[in-house]
């Protein structure tokens, strides 16, 4: 198993595998809104503003992972985490974790200040993520589950407030997804 960064165009298969893990675990309407998602994330946003991790085993992606810039009015250095997936049959066996880890100590030698995503606390946690309220800061959007509002420092102890309003990457600026 090898953790990497994603360098070579490889947007089929990322598209391919998020379409067959959320329709597995979720539904095929699921699967092909999330496809669609990461194929809208890999065209629609600059270079420097995306980063994707993979696992590869025997050749093959068996997870991906993307981060995209969150604007902040205090022009702090932050990204936002989504989505994740694993492959359906190597799930369970801590490559989620793996993964996630290995993508933070990249972004955090990379100068990145400050982590947020959207998600399930239970599992978010276990790589460091907190709750935050929108008092410390900001969704771009409304927050259909205030609860998955989550963020993590790379600097500091603790999540510190930042002022004003936030914007995620284009393709994730679309109300469907939170
Ligand atoms: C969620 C996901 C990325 C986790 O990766 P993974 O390799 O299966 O997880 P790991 O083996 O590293 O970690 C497992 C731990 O996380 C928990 N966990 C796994 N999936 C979870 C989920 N969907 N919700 C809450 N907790 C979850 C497990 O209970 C387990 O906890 P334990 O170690 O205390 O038993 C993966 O299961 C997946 O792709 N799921 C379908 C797509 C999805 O839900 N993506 C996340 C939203 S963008």
């Amino acid at each position: 198993m090898k953790y990497q960064i994603l360098k070579t165009n490889c947007e089929e298969e990322i598209k391919q595998l998020f379409t067959d893990v959320f329709t597995e675990s979720e539904t095929p309407a699921e699967g092909t809104l999330i496809g669609n998602l990461v194929e809208e994330l890999q065209k629609t946003t600059k270079p420097e503003d995306i980063f994707c991790f993979v696992a590869i085993d025997k050749n093959k992606i068996i997870a991906s992972i993307f981060f995209t810039r969150f604007t902040t009015e205090t022009n702090l250095n932050a990204f936002i985490l989504s989505p994740v997936a694993v492959a359906t049959q190597h799930q369970k066996k801590g490559i989620g974790q793996n993964l996630i880890k290995f993508a933070i100590d990249y972004l955090k030698q990379n100068n990145v200040e400050l982590l947020l995503t959207y998600g399930d606390p239970d599992f978010y946690s276990k790589v460091s993520f907190k709750n935050i309220s929108e008092e410390i800061i900001k969704a771009p959007l409304k927050l259909t589950y205030p609860n998955g509002w989550l963020a993590q420092s790379l600097i500091s102890e603790n999540v510190s407030p930042v002022n004003g309003s936030t914007m995620c990457v284009k393709a994730l600026m679309d109300q469907k997804y939170w």
